[in-house]
């Protein structure tokens, strides 16, 4: 399996390039608007991996390049440009690969972060369904892990994460993919239609892991 992690030069795509790199072996590719950049970061993500003693599959290139031939497409970029990565790289979009988006919309006040719930689509994984050409699936995963606690290859994970999207298929393939992560378990979330309710999850793990010491890098485990 080919997967292309756009903005994975960023904190949860490094996390995920470094777990599926060290627990898989699929071709990892570390997507960038700066193909130098991206190369940089595969690099150094090879090592760190070296140093827990494994071998993995990890390049980089421009996310327009990082696209062809992928069979799974991460949407590993701010929220905002979500939409912008999308439009950039749909030239090199075909039908059959699987988007996913990790993307959550967060505001921050004095009492901490609050979701904010994307006005026209209803979710930021809408959004990323949307913007894809017609017939590319979107799926929603990833949004309630820690990118601290990912990159820490010491961690054991022990989290879940939740998986939304309409098209059967493609969740199948993106629940397959997070359960090959050593510790994290993907459970079915449902419909697109309920993404709003996985994401608003995320600032509330933040608001928790902010106010209780001990609770750093949190996430959620389903009992
Ligand atoms: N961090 C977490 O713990 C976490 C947890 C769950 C979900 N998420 C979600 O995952 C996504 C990525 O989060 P992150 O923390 O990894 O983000 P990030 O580190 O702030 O950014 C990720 C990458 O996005 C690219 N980027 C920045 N500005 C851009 C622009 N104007 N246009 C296109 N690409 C741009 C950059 O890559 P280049 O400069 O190399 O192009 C950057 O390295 C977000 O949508 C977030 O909501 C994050």
């Amino acid at each position: 399996m080919r997967i292309a992690i756009l903005g994975g030069t960023g904190d949860i795509g490094e996390g995920l390039a470094l777990r599926w790199g060290l627990d898989t072996d699929h071709k990892i590719i570390v997507g960038s608007r700066d193909p130098q950049k991206a190369r940089q970061h595969a690099t150094a993500y090879r090592e760190r991996i070296r140093e827990q003693g494994g071998e993995s599959d990890i390049a980089g290139a421009s996310n327009i390049d990082a696209v062809g031939g992928a069979d799974v497409v991460l949407l590993s970029v701010p929220p905002e440009y979500v939409l912008e990565t999308i439009e950039t790289v749909a030239g090199s979009l075909s039908e059959d690969m699987v988007v996913v988006s990790p993307a959550v919309s967060m505001s921050r006040d004095d009492s901490g972060f609050h979701y904010e719930q994307p006005e026209s689509s209803g979710s930021a994984t809408a959004i990323a369904e949307e913007a894809t050409p017609d017939g590319i699936p979107a799926v929603g995963a990833f949004h309630n892990i820690s990118a601290d606690r990912l990159t820490n290859l010491d961690t054991e994970l022990d989290v879940d994460t939740v998986v939304v999207g309409d098209g059967k298929e493609a969740k199948y393939l993106v629940k397959k993919l997070a359960d090959e992560i050593k510790g994290l378990r993907a459970i079915d979330g449902g419909d697109l239609a309920n993404a709003p309710e996985v994401e608003g999850v995320t600032p509330l793990l933040i608001n928790i892991a902010m106010n209780n010491e001990e609770m750093n890098h949190l996430g959620v485990r389903f009992q």
